[in-house]
C-alpha cells in the first residue's frame, strides 16, 4: 500500500526563537527566501506524499495560508508583469492538499501525532518534524519509504551523533542488519550520555503503522512531562518490528540558532545567483577576524 498522508506537528511555541516568533510561527522563518516548513513539505511531495495534515495551534494559521492561493497578490503580480514570482506562488498553492487539526494543549509530540488520528485513519502514514531540514539527493522521507515498502513495518530516520549530544534526541538500541538498516530493540527519549544505549539518534522523519495510535493513548507523560512519540514507539517495538535507517544526507537543526545559521549559509551556497557572492563575503569576513 502506498503512503499518501504525512503529519506535520506545528503547534510548538518556538520559544527558542523569541522575539522573532512572538507573532510569526517559527515554521515560517525563512532560510534565504523559503520558509523552513516549505522545504519540509517539498521533501514530502518529492517523496510521493499527496496530503499534508498540519497539527496546529493558536497563532499558526499563517502556515496553512502559505500553501493556499492569494488572488489579490497574484493579480498585482500579473499587472506588474512579475511572472516568475507569480509562478512560484502558484506552484506552492498547487503543491499539495492541506488539512489541519488543532492540538489544543501542548502535551508533547506523541500527543500531537495522536491528534491526527481521525484524519489519518487506519493506514500507515509519515511524520515530518519541521525543525529538521534534510538536504539529500534522494529525499530522506523517500529513503524511509523504500524501506517501508520492502519491510511493511514502521521505520524511523537515524543519525549518528557525538555522545555528548545524545541528550537532545530519542536514542535507539538496535541490531545492525544490512548497510544502514537496524532492527530497533528499544529506544529512549533524551537520555544522559552515560545512560544512552547507542549514539544513533532519531531524526524527525518517521513512517508509522496505525497501531501507534492505540499505543500512544496509553503512554503516560515522560521526559519533560510530555507524551513522547519515542515512548509510543518503544511500546510498538514490543509488538511489531520497527526499523531504523541511517539516511544519506545532511541534516540541519533549524530549531537551534546555530543550526539555523548553518542552514542559511549552506542553502545560500546552493543558490547559483548567490553562491559566488556569499563565498567571497565569507572569505572576507574570515580574513578580517
Ligand atoms: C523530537 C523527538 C526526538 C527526536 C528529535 C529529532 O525532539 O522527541 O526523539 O530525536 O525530535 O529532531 P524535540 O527536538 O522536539 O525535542
Amino acid at each position: 500500500m502506498k503512503i499518501k498522508k504525512a503529519v506535520l506537528p506545528v503547534a510548538g511555541l518556538g520559544t527558542r526563537f523569541l522575539p522573532a516568533t512572538k507573532v510569526v510561527p517559527k515554521e515560517l522563518l525563512p532560510i534565504v527566501d523559503i520558509p523552513t516548513v516549505q522545504y519540509v513539505v517539498q521533501e514530502a511531495v518529492e517523496s510521493g506524499i499527496t496530503e499534508i495534515i498540519f497539527v496546529t495551534g493558536r497563532g499558526k494559521d499563517a502556515i496553512e495560508d502559505h500553501f493556499d492561493w492569494v488572488p489579490e497578490l497574484e493579480q498585482v503580480l500579473e499587472e506588474r508583469g512579475q511572472i516568475e514570482v507569480l509562478e512560484t506562488l502558484r506552484r506552492i498553492a498547487e503543491m499539495i492538499e492541506v488539512v489541519s487539526v488543532r492540538q489544543k494543549r501542548p502535551l508533547g509530540l506523541g500527543h500531537a501525532v495522536l491528534c491526527a488520528r481521525d484524519l489519518v485513519g487506519d493506514e500507515p502514514f509519515a511524520v515530518l518534524l519541521a525543525d529538521d531540514l534534510i538536504d539529500a539527493q534522494i529525499p530522506c522521507l523517500r529513503q524511509l519509504l523504500d524501506v517501508f515498502e520492502e519491510k511493511k513495518d514502521s521505520v524511523v530516520a537515524l543519525m549518528r551523533v557525538p555522545r555528548e549530544e545524545v541528550q537532545r534526541y530519542g536514542v535507539i538500541r538496535g541490531q545492525g542488519l544490512v548497510s544502514r538498516l537496524y532492527a530497533i530493540q528499544d529506544m529512549v527519549e533524551k537520555p544522559a550520555p552515560e545512560d544512552a544505549p547507542s549514539q544513533l539518534a532519531i531524526i524527525g522523519r518517521y513512517i508509522l503503522r496505525p497501531e501507534i495510535f492505540t499505543l500512544l493513548e496509553k503512554v503516560s507523560p515522560g521526559r519533560g512531562g510530555e507524551i513522547q512519540l519515542t515512548d509510543g514507539l518503544s511500546r510498538l517495538v514490543r509488538e511489531r518490528k520497527v526499523y531504523g535507517y541511517e539516511f544519506v544526507g545532511t541534516r540541519y537543526d533549524v530549531g537551534d540558532k546555530f543550526g539555523f545559521v548553518q542552514a542559511t549559509v549552506a542553502y545560500a551556497l546552493k543558490r547559483p545567483e548567490l553562491r559566488e557572492k556569499v563565498k567571497e563575503y565569507l572569505r572576507t569576513v574570515i580574513l578580517e577576524k
